[in-house]
């Protein structure tokens, strides 16, 4: 499938090609226009939290350079480009009147996006609470969920007719776990009980966000963004089996069952003490499920890696470049390694099989409730090495993504896969690791904020003219 043209062929008519971003990994500009900072710009500012003690102050610029950035994508000849909305640029502080200078902001972008032929997907939320909102309790108060739903109302109104696709909440599974479980993203609280409380707030916001906007009511299709993994265990002991399911509860079903089901997810059985606290954490009212439970007319899927689970805390010194397994220390399972796999920069398994068998599981456990499928990120930071004038030959990049788009193009019985948005544009602030891995389809440097697309950049390129030529 390295052959673009190949790839272009194996592309179901109307398939989707776009490329994904998040506000606060690009934007920059964090106090310009009355934006007001988020939970991600204060956990940068802790001592400690980002890997390379960067934060995302300047990032990419996008917030001034978005016409340059419009301009490569248009080069690029993108379907669609998703990207996400600053909350407290458009509502600073999360409660109170909105800010028309952040409004205008994605004004701008939306229609320079729409002038070169580009569909915008938007993300309301892609981990950038208000401060204002977090020092409350975030999503661990139900009232961040209303607060949440006000904000997709005001996006909606002020953005509903041009929109294509609306996206409610970017991977809660990722915050709930990582920021509010752990302590590896914001808000860095590592409280593992909080997990349950603040994924329930979660789905409650993107339910009240579908309704929001459905009653303005905008024109796109509106969906909400999972990531999900294909959990396999170790071993066939009971332990592994049943930790293996602990993790697909709290990773896939307890953020899938309810948004598709309309019910909490049967289990955890088998891990002692923590599947009984969880269990009774999770039940959640049959009006909260209905809430949670709004038709789609999509269902965003990121997919990046499969994930192997055995029993026990994780060995010492395992280190693996994302910090899971060092935040991990103290639980009582770890994930472990797939030498069967080449890795990508983050340590992450290049598994296109377990893409296909996500897809499955999904028509298994959803069948008719299933919407059609976007894939909504994928991609791989790689060690990228620029020559002299900054290109990078990123032909590592170009088979992740070349066999994932494949397996994605191919669907499986039972699930209409749509399209395939590629992880990221352009190289950018990845979250606790900060500028460390790279993904994009776009060389950033850093020093000059130059803009170099890679050789992954012209593969999309003459995917995207074979198959509209
Ligand atoms: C996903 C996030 C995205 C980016 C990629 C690498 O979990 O949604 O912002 O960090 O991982």
């Amino acid at each position: 499938m390295r052959d673009p043209e190949a790839l272009a062929a194996a592309l179901p008519p109307g398939f989707v090609l776009g490329a994904a971003t998040a506000a606060f990994q690009i934007e920059g500009a964090v106090d310009e226009d009355g934006r007001t900072p988020s939970a991600w710009d204060e956990f940068t500012a802790r001592p400690g939290k980002i890997m390379d003690g960067s934060d995302a102050r300047v990032a990419t610029d996008h917030y001034h350079r978005y016409p340059e950035d419009i301009a490569l994508m248009r080069e690029l000849g993108l379907d669609a480009y998703r990207f996400s909305l600053s909350w407290s640029r458009i509502r600073p502080g999360g409660t109170g009147p909105s800010n028309p200078k952040g409004i205008a902001f994605y004004d701008r972008l939306i229609d320079g996006l729409l002038e070169a032929g580009i569909k915008p997907m938007v993300t309301l939320f892609h981990w950038d609470t208000p401060i204002e909102l977090e020092r409350k309790g975030g999503w661990r108060k139900r009232a961040t969920a209303e607060r949440f739903a006000e904000f997709a109302a005001i996006a909606g109104e002020a953005f509903g007719d041009r929109v294509d696709s609306w996206v409610t909440l970017n991977e809660p599974a990722t915050i709930t776990l990582e920021g509010y479980g752990l302590d590896v993203h914001a808000p860095g609280l590592g409280k593992t009980l909080s997990v349950i409380p603040v994924a329930r707030n979660l789905l409650l916001g993107h339910g009240l966000a579908v309704q929001a906007l459905r009653s303005v009511p905008v024109r796109g299709r509106i969906g909400i963004t999972n990531v999900h993994t294909a959990v396999v265990p170790e071993t066939d002991t009971r332990a592994d089996l049943a930790y293996a399911d602990l993790f697909d509860f709290l990773h896939n079903r307890i953020f899938a069952d309810p948004v598709l089901l309309g019910r909490t997810p049967t289990g955890p059985r088998g891990v002692g003490a923590l599947g009984v606290a969880l269990r009774a954490l999770s039940r959640t009212s049959p009006r909260d499920l209905a809430v949670m439970c709004q038709p789609l007319d999509f269902y965003g899927v990121n997919f990046y890696f499969p994930t192997r689970i055995a029993a026990g805390p994780p060995p010492s010194g395992l280190g693996t470049p994302d910090g899971l397994s060092d935040a991990m220390d103290g639980t009582p399972f770890h994930l472990t390694e797939w030498p069967e796999y080449e890795q990508t920069g983050f340590g992450w398994p290049i598994a296109p099989e377990y893409l296909r068998v996500v897809l499955e599981q999904l028509a298994t456990r959803y069948g008719d409730r299933l919407p059609p499928i976007v894939i909504t990120e994928g991609g791989a930071s790689f060690d990228d090495v620029p020559d002299a004038g900054g290109y990078v030959d990123d032909q590592d990049r170009i088979a992740y993504l070349a066999e994932h788009i494949a397996v994605a193009a191919a669907g499986a019985p039972g699930v209409d896969v749509q399209g395939y948005f590629v992880w990221t544009l352009m190289d950018n602030f990845e979250w606790a690791v900060g500028y460390t891995q790279r993904f994009g389809l776009i060389r950033i440097d850093f020093d000059t904020l130059r803009r170099i697309p890679k050789a992954s950049y012209r593969f999309l390129q003459q995917v995207l003219a074979a198959r509209k030529g």
